[in-house]
């Protein structure tokens, strides 16, 4: 199978060491286009680059698509020509629907993710949705490749990526905020940041591996902390009486319409 990952970026590069890897593809088999003027990446070893899309692109099996969406409309007029029916297209674009990359590369077989962040250390989370004539073999292919990041999500329901888009998309910013908080309190009680770091570091690492390793509900892990009358429960107090569960529903939810919102404007401007 020959990939092409067009953008050399944060997200295109992790992708292509990704890949290389975890031997799911041959590393001459991996071609990575950038712009001419990219950083130089003579050091960079996984794959061939390339600086100017040409013929070479339709031998491709694979295109995955890694720009950010405001350059997505000069792209497609530049590689149009090349791509084929054949070629399944993969988008980690954020924003721009199936319908849209379809139309603007007249072709049919588009898959569409939505990777966060944690893909550059192999726990990335991706939720992907796809194009009716994108066969099944065509998405395990796919499901392959992004598990090589992480984890993956199929959806039949494309709006589920723009709701991806606010959960793990964004995800990991709310978790460094509540890590931000607990960081400051300690310090305000007396610990130094390192210390505060390693704390609330291995309270969150503690934390998630307790749950990832058993069946209980984040809610029935927070009943065990909580006895009655104990410190947990009096700081539950304070978080249930300032309604900060809903509070936090409400700025997902925010995120969530921003991310169909900009998918909007991204389509109606120079997309
Ligand atoms: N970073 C994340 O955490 C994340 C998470 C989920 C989804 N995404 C999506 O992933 C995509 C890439 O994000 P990123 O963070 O990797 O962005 P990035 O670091 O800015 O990388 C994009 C790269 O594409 C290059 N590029 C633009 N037009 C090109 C063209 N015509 N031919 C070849 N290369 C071209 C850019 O070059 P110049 O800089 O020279 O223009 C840049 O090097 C975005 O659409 C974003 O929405 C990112």
């Amino acid at each position: 199978m020959k990939i092409l990952i067009i953008g050399g970026g944060n997200m295109g590069l992790t992708y292509a060491k990704s890949f290389v890897k975890s031997k799911l593809v041959e590393n001459e088999n991996l071609h990575i286009l950038i712009k001419p003027n990219h950083q130089d990446l003579s050091n960079f070893h996984w794959g061939k680059i390339h600086t100017s899309p040409n013929a070479f692109i339709v031998e491709m099996d694979l295109i995955i698509l890694a720009v950010k969406p405001q350059d997505f409309f000069q792209l497609s007029k530049e590689i149009k020509q090349f791509i084929n029916p054949q070629q399944v297209v993969l988008s980690i674009m954020a924003g721009i629907s199936i319908a849209k990359i379809q139309s603007l590369l007249n072709t049919q077989k588009v898959i569409r993710s939505m990777p966060n962040l944690p893909s550059q250390i192999g726990l990335g989370m991706t939720v992907y949705s796809s194009a009716n004539e994108v066969t099944r073999l065509e998405l395990v292919m796919v499901q392959n490749l992004l598990n090589s990041t992480g984890k993956s999500i199929y959806t039949n329901d494309e709006i589920k990526i723009d709701a991806a888009t606010s959960i793990s998309g964004s995800g990991p910013a709310y978790v460094f905020y509540f890590m931000n908080s607990m960081i400051k309190s300690a310090i305000e009680m007396g610990f130094t940041q390192a210390e505060a770091e390693l704390m609330v570091f291995q309270t969150f690492k503690g934390a998630v591996e307790l749950f990832g390793n058993n069946k209980f509900s984040c809610e029935e892990w927070i009943q065990k902390i909580s006895s009655k009358g104990g410190t947990t429960e009096s700081a539950f107090l304070l978080l249930h009486e300032y309604s900060i569960e809903k509070r936090l529903i409400n700025a997902y939810e925010k995120a969530f319409e921003k991310a169909i919102k900009l998918g909007k404007e991204v389509e109606l401007s120079r997309v």
